[in-house]
């Protein structure tokens, strides 16, 4: 089969490569994989890689082989799941505890869309608590976690402010619930009750100060590329607020559990991914680029073996 190896090479860090198909172990399936995203989180992966490893943790598409010990699934079935990683490939390899199953409403480029990014603001929101009511910023808003939190935060009665590079990377955000979009947290009025950063450098600690006395400001990531630096004297806002780092691994509900509820939500109307690009998956070094060119809105397909 054909999969995307890293490279190791800042210029072309990944190339198609002809390597041995995978075989499924006890408690997996084999997913011959119709389409899968790419995140952020992957692009610094691929900065240094680990050896052996391969990148891909989002994928969708219908089961090859089941592995000795699995019930419940037949080959054929139509799957939305979140390997480890190895997911940029033609087939892939998952545990069965992180793959859900796809109705037809749910087609393979909506469902790849999914996982990493849908699984992180379903566990963001349940980390949060009640929200109903309360004032939330968000920043780093315009990818594809941003969508998703957006959307599911409004339904809940959260009054959210969205901050993006652009008016035009906020336009969806409004459709989806949020209840304005903003460029910086220096044009924000007022505190927040929850802020979600993920942006770092001095987004952070200019978020804090925007923070109400009590608030809970949940850090999740460093899009920037820049360190967060806390001084703790000279560290203006919430009095007594909560900095709480977050990482949507730690979460004692199975990812196939969560991936069933994001389809459910899918397939109700109730959650629309925004899908701000599809290509072909023999594109995925210019949909790297794309990413980390902030050209891109909401998640990133890649379909396989599908010219776009
Ligand atoms: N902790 C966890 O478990 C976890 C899990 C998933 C994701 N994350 C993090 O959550 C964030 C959002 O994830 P995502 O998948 O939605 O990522 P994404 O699609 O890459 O979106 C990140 C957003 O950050 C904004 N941004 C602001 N300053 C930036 C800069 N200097 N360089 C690049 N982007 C910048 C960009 O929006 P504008 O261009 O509009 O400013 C971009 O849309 C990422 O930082 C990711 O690493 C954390």
């Amino acid at each position: 089969m054909r999969a995307w190896l890293p490279t190791g090479r800042a210029s072309d860090p990944i190339e198609l490569a002809e390597i041995d198909r995978p075989t499924p172990g006890p408690g997996e399936l084999l997913v011959e994989v119709r389409a899968y995203s790419i995140n952020r989180g992957e692009t610094i992966l691929l900065g240094n890689p680990r050896p052996g490893w391969r990148p891909g943790k989002d994928i969708a598409g219908v089961v090859a082989e089941v592995g000795s010990g699995v019930e419940g699934w037949r080959i054929g079935d139509r799957v939305v799941a979140h390997p480890d990683s190895a997911g940029w490939a033609e087939f892939a390899v998952v545990a069965v505890h992180n793959v859900a199953a796809l109705p037809d409403s749910v087609d393979d480029r909506t469902a790849a869309a999914l996982p990493l990014a849908g699984l992180t603001a379903l566990r963001l929101l349940r980390v949060a608590g009640p929200i109903a009511g309360k004032r939330v910023l968000l920043t780093g808003a315009s990818g594809g976690l941003g969508h998703y939190l957006v959307e599911l935060a409004a339904a809940q009665g959260a009054i959210i402010t969205a901050l993006t590079s652009t008016p035009a990377r906020g336009e969806r955000l409004l459709e989806l619930g949020a209840h304005e979009v903003l460029a910086s947290v220096e044009d924000t009025e007022g505190h927040f009750d929850v802020v979600f950063e993920s942006v770092g450098g001095p987004t952070l600690t200019r978020a804090w100060a925007r923070l109400d006395k009590r608030g809970l400001l949940i850090w999740l990531g460093q899009a920037s590329g820049t360190p967060i630096t806390l001084d703790f004297f000279n560290w203006s806002g919430a009095e007594s607020g909560t900095l709480r780092k977050f990482s949507y691994h730690d979460s004692d509900i199975p990812d196939g559990t969560d991936l069933a509820t994001l389809v459910r939500l899918v397939h109700g109307g109730h959650l629309h991914p925004e899908i701000g690009d599809v290509r072909s998956w023999t594109e995925t070094p210019k949909a790297l680029r794309a990413l980390l060119d902030r050209a891109v809105r909401g998640n990133l397909v890649l379909t396989v073996d599908e010219e776009v």
